[in-house]
């Protein structure tokens, strides 16, 4: 796993869409996995605005986003659906109709999400997976004691996560307690990881999974068994690293060895 210690924020998202143009380049039709939530805001800001200069180019790009809420409408401005409207697709000049989200309101909720899932692979499944981790260690909404096997499914959010997302929702508004999240194992299938997690808050989350022992109560830890995984952090979020001064070294020493 790499890891890239960063200043502050605003670092973080220019350290990771670099790293997320360069997985895409020459890919024709690159397919991107989406992640929702805070932390991947200063990212999607930054390849916005490299889109803008042509540096990078997702208009015949594909989307999937890693989650939805279940139950709540897709006009609602705190659904994935448009969430991801708002902050990917129309500032990264993407196709509405390339980009998938999860239906949380599907009849047969079962059935959307074994078909959600297959069309990730059909669509040659995802060259750069965006990645948040959760206080709780999760990754998508795979709480912990998730399948490492886990495909897209229905899944019961902790209280944890319900609490944590409640900064989001007016009060008074619930905060829903079911979603639909790709699997781990579908998770585990994108070329590439890009993950970015700020704050103090992220710490424990980030140690278990990058030192921690690979285990269900910290879901993000199976990412050990990735092959290409970057973590882009500030200081805050690298605090209870053993290992923070080991990848500062690396990074401060990457040009030395052609990396
Ligand atoms: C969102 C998602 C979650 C978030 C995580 C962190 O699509 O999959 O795993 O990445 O809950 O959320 P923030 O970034 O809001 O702290």
């Amino acid at each position: 796993m790499e890891v890239v210690i960063c200043s502050d924020e605003q670092q973080v998202g220019r350290v990771a869409a670099e790293r997320v143009i360069k997985r895409l380049a020459g890919i024709t039709t690159p397919v991107l996995g989406l992640a929702t939530g805070s932390s991947p805001i200063a990212l999607y800001a930054e390849l916005a605005r490299r889109a803008e200069n042509g540096d990078v180019d997702l208009s015949h790009g594909l989307g999937f986003a890693l989650d939805e809420y279940v139950g709540i409408a897709p006009t609602h401005e705190l659904s994935y659906r448009d969430t991801i409207r708002r902050t990917v697709v129309e500032p990264l000049r993407m196709s509405p109709a390339r980009v998938r989200v999860p239906d949380g309101n599907a009849a047969d909720l079962k059935a959307a999400a074994d078909e959600y899932d297959r069309a990730i692979r059909e669509a040659g499944g995802v060259d750069v997976q965006i990645l948040g981790i959760g206080g709780n260690g999760h990754i998508g909404f795979n709480e912990p004691t998730s399948s490492f096997g886990s495909r897209t499914r229905v899944k019961t959010l902790t209280q944890r996560t319900r609490d944590d997302n409640s900064r989001f929702f007016a009060t008074g508004e619930k905060v829903p307690t079911h979603c639909v999240t790709q699997g781990l194992g579908t998770i585990m299938e994108a070329r590439h990881v890009v993950m970015v997690a700020t704050g103090a808050h992220k710490a424990d989350a980030v140690a278990a999974m990058i030192e921690g022992p690979v285990a269900a109560m910290c879901p993000a830890s199976i990412l050990q068994f990735h092959p290409s995984v970057l973590v882009v952090i500030d200081e805050a979020a690298a605090s209870k690293l053993t290992c923070a001064d080991y990848f500062r070294h690396i990074e401060d020493h990457r040009a030395e060895v052609g990396a």
